[in-house]
């Protein structure tokens, strides 16, 4: 397995001393590390204000090792934040998941509760239907069960600047905290709070040393489990492309092989893919910074004598490397760039004008022009890099505080393991657009995935570090039950699964139940993906019937939710024998609509007003009879 470090955490001490000091914890639920870096942005400047409480930053999966240890340790929790992003379909983060189940799950616990001041801050996006759903469901429930909520729930929004929300909803807190954690001799903070700068520490070793070995990926592996700090490196055994020539876009078809690696999955599972910058990407990345590739170096989250660097609460680091492979890893360069990489780059910009128009960019006042320039212009970190030339920033600012990680990028697994046991199939439509600023913006991923050789074609393959991570999203466990399967474009994915498990199913004498799918792509000539296969699905009674809207081949779009209203009776009549309902897809567009469809479908056919129509909704979503697979 691939060992990437651990996050830089500074134990603290089980038993904690009374030291007569109000004790206040920082409670985060994070995917790319945001609500993380919100936690500890928070604690850091209360440390700084308070000198009567401590601070606590913890993560949400750390904190307890089950529902009793939740149970026993909030118990003991006076006063507490918590910083909530919102996922897909209004889901927690993955280290938010259990707590996030046990809290809104459980019955009422009113005890720990009542004792318990608190505020929460949400991070998530408004294009999507569930906005900020994990945090306003926590802040209502400790409200409803008696909990002190010290300041409104704060609502990030990823769409705009989710940076200047919390610095606003920060504002708000500040004083509700004085007067809750004031001492007599606390100084009163009076500058404005900037994002602290962070900068690691960096060795630099000679390349021509032959001591040095770029730690390899190759490594075997010994990991029982693999997961985004142990991902496992897989070659690509094939690469084909899915949709006709004559197609001006791109979607691919790529098999994993995962034989002899310990990785297993299930159906309907996802997989992390880490993957890699372009080559152009990482060369106009070492251009800017004035380094060149071969610079070896480590970066260092502590002091030459061990003690962390500003309380240690600092992003993961990595091992020893080169520049090159650091940028082409770790860095993610294509994003537009936060204000307080803003701020960064202006600390190291040796021309004054640039480091001023840097500054203003991240201020209040630069709030309407950072929207506009930065954000609505998709400029990326390179491209505003390249607009303030004297910045640069050194390499332990720039990891530390400019670039953020590069993400792993989850797809849904397009296979099943009784039919491909040892491959991960996946499909990936290439994210090519134009910027407004004339960027071509090219997906790191499936870019990627694009350019990937396969086995087949080289013993040189193509491979990178994956893992996977499991999904609510199952077929029936009873096989005689009804499906339904809405799934247009690459919503496909998990769909191919199901019917893979399902061929399976029938080959070894399982009755299969009914099952539609819907699928829709613009025309049947070019993106209908896996054409072939879904036809002999059908052949062979896997499926019982094969719906497709093409959006534009006629006058009018034809979407998967209009060939639903077609469907209207047979959909009502499958719901009503027990069926599952399932839509994979496009969250913002696609998934509402179908999502709205259904309530019609619901109300209409089963003669219900609105409200009942909602609530049966409502209860085949409770139930886990309506599953859904959105980003
Ligand atoms: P379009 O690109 O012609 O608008 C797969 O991407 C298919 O989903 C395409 O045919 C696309 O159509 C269609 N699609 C786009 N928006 C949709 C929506 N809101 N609901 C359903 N399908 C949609």
């Amino acid at each position: 397995a691939v060992e990437l470090p651990k996050p830089f955490t500074v134990k603290e001490p089980e038993v904690e001393i009374d030291d007569g000091k109000k004790k206040v914890t920082i409670f985060f639920g994070t995917q790319t590390g945001t609500a993380e870096g919100f936690a500890k942005a928070l604690a850091e400047e209360a440390k700084a204000r308070y000198d009567k409480a401590t601070f606590k930053v913890v993560d949400l999966d750390d904190y307890a090792a089950d529902d009793e240890e939740y149970e026993e340790k909030l118990k003991k929790e006076t006063t507490a934040f918590f910083f909530l992003a919102t996922y897909g379909d209004g889901e927690p983060t993955d280290n938010a998941a259990r707590f996030y189940k046990w809290f809104t799950e459980g019955n009422e616990r009113g005890e720990w509760i009542q004792n318990l001041q608190y505020g929460v801050f949400g991070l998530g996006n408004r294009q999507y239907e569930h906005f900020n759903k994990v945090a306003r469901v926590v802040d209502d429930m400790l409200a409803q069960q008696g909990g002190k909520r010290i300041i409104p729930v704060g609502l990030g929004d990823d769409d705009k600047c989710i940076e200047d929300d919390f610095t606003a909803w920060r504002e708000l807190l500040w004083p509700e905290l004085d007067l809750l954690l004031r001492g007599e001799d606390d100084i009163t903070v009076s500058t404005p709070y900037t994002a602290a700068i962070l900068e690691y520490r960096v060795v630099f070793r000679d390349p021509a040393d032959a001591s040095i070995q770029e730690k390899s990926w190759a490594n075997a592996n010994g990991h029982a489990v693999h997961d985004a700090q142990h991902p496992c490196r897989a070659n690509v055994a094939v690469r084909r492309e899915l949709h006709a020539p004559a197609s001006d876009r791109s979607c691919i078809h790529l098999e994993f092989d995962i034989s002899g690696t310990g990785l297993k999955y299930e159906t309907g599972d996802h997989v992390g893919v880490l993957c890699e910058n372009l080559l152009e990407t990482v060369e106009e990345a070492e251009r800017l910074l004035g380094l060149s590739p071969g610079t070896y170096f480590s970066i260092h989250a502590d002091k030459e004598d061990g003690t962390p660097i500003s309380g240690g609460s600092l992003p993961p680091s990595f091992p020893a490397c080169t520049l090159r492979t650091a940028l082409t890893r770790y860095a993610d360069l294509l994003n537009f760039p936060k204000k307080s990489a803003l701020l960064a780059l202006a600390a190291h910009a040796s021309e004054p004008s640039e480091a001023d128009r840097l500054r203003f960019l991240a201020s209040p006042a630069g709030k309407d022009e950072y929207a506009q320039w930065v954000v609505a212009s998709q400029r990326s970190l390179l491209e505003v890099m390249a607009e303030f030339p004297s910045a640069k920033p050194p390499l332990g600012v720039f990891f530390a505080s400019v670039a953020p990680r590069l993400q792993p990028r989850y797809y849904s697994i397009s296979s099943s393991p009784r039919v491909a046991r040892s491959r991960i199939h996946v499909t990936c439509a290439l994210v090519y657009d134009r910027t407004p600023t004339g960027r071509i913006h090219k997906g790191v991923c499936s870019t990627w995935m694009k350019n990937a050789v396969p086995l087949e074609e080289s013993h040189h393959c193509s491979w990178a570090p994956i893992f996977v991570r499991q999904s609510n999203f199952r077929l029936p466990a009873d096989t005689s039950l009804p499906i339904i399967m809405i799934g247009p474009g690459t919503g496909l994915a998990p769909f191919r699964g199901f019917l893979q498990e399902r061929s399976s199913l029938k080959e070894a004498g399982a009755e299969l139940g009914p099952a539609i799918l819907l699928f829709g792509c613009r025309n049947s000539k070019i993106d209908f993906i896996y054409e072939d296969e879904l036809k002999n699905f059908v052949e062979t009674g896997v499926i019982s019937e094969l719906v497709t809207a093409f959006s534009r081949e006629g006058p009018a779009k034809i979407y998967v939710q209009h060939k639903m209203m077609e469907k209207a009776s047979e959909i009502w009549s499958m719901i009503s024998q027990g069926g599952y309902i399932y839509v994979c897809g496009d969250a913002k567009g696609m998934a509402k609509d179908v999502h709205r469809t259904l309530h019609t479908i619901v109300q209409e056919q089963g003669s219900m007003d609105s409200s009942k129509a909602e609530s049966t909704v409502k209860n085949l979503q409770m139930s886990g009879r309506y599953l859904r697979d959105v980003w």
